[in-house]
């Protein structure tokens, strides 16, 4: 069975010292329970030695936000895969509407991240997602497969299976404005059947989608409740041990 998973996306917030408390936190409150889900924070790159430091990587995983698209070199200010691997992480998040939108990062860039990522036995959680407009234009349904085919479709079944997917619609994230768990199963389950055509049904059964924007203690339930809706990535809701958390039990 396809597993579930919360994972947090700090973005860029907490200083160093914040960060280690937060997830020092976390992790303790993860100490007295059996979540019936993977939990992982995904931090700045600053952050991940020394969170990696404070948590009990059995209990709670660590991951960063973003790679490189080069594998090492003269590229001033950037962090490769291979660096994050060896601070202990093991996810990166890529591909976040954040870094297409004001970073510029294409189909294209994602691919070699996603090439790198997988190389450096990260487990990348690869975003896609529609704007607003493209929700009213009816087009998101097309915005979506473009995102996945463009980005991983060649990709070989083995490695498609190894990443876990996120679905954040852009109006959705930091907004407030939740998906309904309606908007997020049916386009979920439009995500797993993209899949199941391009690597057969089960690599699609297997493969966790989560959902991104707004998630809350108060809606994660309903949300995951949806049979295609696998968890949650979180941003400003992870900001909080207790919001966190009841994101978590919300399984
Ligand atoms: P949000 O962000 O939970 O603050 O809406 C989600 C995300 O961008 O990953």
């Amino acid at each position: 069975m396809r597993k579930k998973i919360v994972a947090g996306n700090w973005k860029m917030n907490t200083n160093l010292q914040e960060g280690v408390a937060l997830a020092k936190d976390v992790n303790e409150a993860l100490k007295g329970i059996a979540p019936k889900c993977d939990v992982v924070v995904c931090v700045p790159f600053t952050h991940l030695a020394s969170v990696n430091a404070v948590i009990d990587s059995t209990k709670l995983g660590l991951g960063a936000e973003n790679c490189a698209d080069q594998k090492s070199g003269a590229y001033t200010g950037e962090v490769s895969a291979s660096m994050v691997a060896s601070t202990g992480a093991t996810y990166v998040i890529l591909g976040h509407s954040e870094r297409r939108q004001y970073y510029g990062e294409t189909s294209a860039i994602l691919k070699e991240k996603l090439g790198l990522a997988l190389e450096n036995n990260l487990t990348p959680i690869f975003c896609i997602g529609e704007v607003l407009e493209e929700r009213d234009n009816n087009t998101h349904f097309d915005v979506v497969k473009a995102q996945i085919e463009e980005a991983l479709f060649e990709l070989s079944a083995e490695d498609f299976g190894k990443i876990i997917l996120a679905y954040e619609p852009v109006w959705a994230i930091g907004t407030g404005k939740t998906a309904t768990d309606d908007q997020a199963e049916e386009m979920h389950a439009f995500i797993r059947s993209v899949i199941a055509a391009k690597y057969g049904d089960a690599v699609a059964e297997e493969t966790s989608i989560l959902y991104g924007g707004s998630c809350k203690p108060s809606n994660a339930a309903q949300l995951f409740a949806k049979p295609n809706v696998d968890g949650g990535l979180i941003g400003g809701a992870s900001l909080k041990a207790a919001d966190f958390m009841g994101i978590v039990t919300a399984f």
